[in-house]
């Protein structure tokens, strides 16, 4: 009994003596948080990061030291040898864990902001160093971070895209759009509504754009399609009783890109039951709100409620769907949210060169519902071009940032949705048919939105390219530089999928 009392106390002092003699050997301190050194001073302290910049006065070396959550001057002593030595080695970039004591900086030394005269962060504090310890090196940096990065091509960033992230305005408007996607799931959750994933790999849905496709291996010749939207899937998600459905969803469409445009995007989609136009457009209104205020509380809203403008109007007025209505162009710091609502249905298709006639084509999304004073109108499918359909968007300064509708929630409303549009009997069954089964098994009146986070982020940060607020973004031609995407595949990959390449890109 005492004896093996006495075998787990030895067991227990001689871990602590290893521990203890450990931390001596290899001078582990616990790290610091560059932000938390005003709470150190006068104490020894090890912080991990990158030298963000040296400056050799000669014995006295300067060293900014930056993690991810700030920045921090230190001082390399020439009475330290050690830590001298290897300070006068480094080079910016280079990954390092360095320890010394958190002093007061003298008065005249204080970094304060030039317009402002207010201390800059960590401005009034600096570490003395006693050890450097080089996690890292580094090769030179393609090109200066410590800028905005307005001064390097685009091409140039996106290929070192790991290096141009660790720029300050790149990690806040990443760090930003993290936030304002978090608030979102947690209004969300707080709401009532549940996240659920939808297929990646699907078949393509009309939302007007092309396709990106994928081939199967399994059966040559057939193709997936990735999903423009998650639209369909959420309506049978509707179909299926969850109510209340989110997603944070990639979507992909092959278009041209534009700054406010990427092949690959996120909505922010949602779809709910038993609700009409103005519960959607009152839910969201409050969260486009709550987050201005509780995450850029600098930021001023133009108008609220929202005002909501007529398709007709707008062009009427502002000759385009998204109008900019602010009063002040020149303030960054204005929101100017609207609404655009009652958009007509069907707009006509350019005529067949063949017949000379023309069809009809949807203006915004196949699936949603006329307004109700135009059912008859569908059902009868007549004035086709007077109908109007539920959709609204919400623009912000002149930006669509996001569109939904009320949805045809039977099946001979979207039937005839179909048919107007000219599609052929057996298309619509071939097509759609799991949508009208869905909607002939029980299906709720539903309806939804989806935002473009993306765009949202962009204007949030004072942007003006979605590309900035996305961590691997891609160029105007849709190429990844930094992975080199698109690429060829093997040929053992065209035999697998049975496919041959008749004309090669240059
Ligand atoms: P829509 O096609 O209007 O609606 O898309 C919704 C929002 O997504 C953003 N967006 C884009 N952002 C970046 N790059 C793109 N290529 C891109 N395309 C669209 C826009 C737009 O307002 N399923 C419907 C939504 C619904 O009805 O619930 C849909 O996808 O900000």
């Amino acid at each position: 009994m005492y004896l093996a009392q006495i075998y787990r106390c030895t067991i227990v002092i001689q871990y602590t003596i290893r521990q203890i003699l450990t931390i001596k050997k290899y001078n582990i301190m616990k790290r610091t948080y560059i932000k938390d050194l005003n709470n150190f001073i006068g104490k020894e302290i090890s912080i991990s990061g990158w030298v963000d910049i040296r400056r050799d006065h000669g014995k006295l070396i300067f060293i900014d030291f930056r993690d991810m959550s700030g920045k921090i001057q230190a001082v390399a002593l020439p009475s330290n040898k050690e830590a001298h030595e290897v300070a006068n080695r480094i080079r910016t970039e280079w990954v390092v864990r360095a320890t010394g004591i958190v002093n007061k900086r003298p008065e005249k030394m204080i970094s304060k902001n030039k317009e402002t005269g207010v201390i800059e962060p960590n401005g009034d504090i600096e570490i003395e160093l006693k050890n450097i310890d080089v996690l890292n090196e580094a090769v030179t940096p393609p090109f200066d971070i410590r800028s905005d990065g307005k001064e390097v091509g685009e091409e140039t960033r996106l290929k070192y895209r790991y290096i141009d992230l660790r720029r300050h305005r790149s990690q806040k408007n990443i760090r930003s759009r993290h936030r304002i996607v978090k608030h979102v799931r947690d209004m969300l959750d707080e709401n009532g509504f549940i996240e659920i994933e939808t297929p990646i790999l699907t078949k393509s849905t009309p939302e007007g754009a092309r396709d990106y496709v994928v081939p199967s291996r399994i059966e040559n010749g057939l193709f997936y399609a990735l999903p423009q939207s998650p639209q369909q899937y959420k309506q049978l998600l509707m179909v299926a009783g969850f109510e209340k459905y989110f997603q944070i969803a990639r979507c992909f469409r092959d278009e041209d890109t534009r700054s406010d445009r990427q092949p690959e995007f996120t909505q922010m989609d949602l779809e709910m039951s038993f609700v009409d136009r103005e519960d959607v457009m009152a839910l969201n209104e409050k969260m486009l709100i709550e987050i201005v205020t509780k995450q850029f509380p600098e930021k001023k809203i133009q108008a609220i409620p929202f005002p909501r403008i007529t398709y007709k109007d707008s062009m009427d007025k502002y000759k385009t769907d998204r109008p900019d209505i602010r009063n002040d162009k020149n303030d960054p710091d204005l929101l100017a949210f609207c609404w655009v609502i009652d958009f007509p249905f069907f707009e006509k298709t350019d005529e067949d060169p063949l017949t000379g006639r023309s069809g009809w084509t949807f203006t915004h999304n196949p699936f949603s519902a006329p307004k109700p004073e135009f059912m008859s109108s569908l059902m009868k499918q007549e004035n086709i071009g007077d109908i109007l359909t539920t959709q609204y968007d919400v623009v912000l300064n002149g930006f669509e940032i996001g569109g939904g509708s009320i949805r045809n929630h039977t099946p001979a409303a979207l039937q005839k949705v179909f048919e107007i549009m000219g599609y052929p009997k057996e298309q619509i069954e071939k097509n759609f048919g799991h949508m009208l089964h869905a909607l002939g098994s029980g299906a709720p009146p539903h309806g939804g939105i989806a935002w473009g986070i993306d765009r949202l982020v962009t204007l949030m940060n004072n942007e003006s390219s979605i590309r900035e607020v996305i961590a691997f973004a891609k160029t105007g031609e849709g190429k990844d530089l930094m992975m080199d995407a698109p690429s060829e595949i093997s040929e053992k990959q065209f035999r697998e999928l049975g496919i041959e390449i008749k004309k090669k890109h240059k």
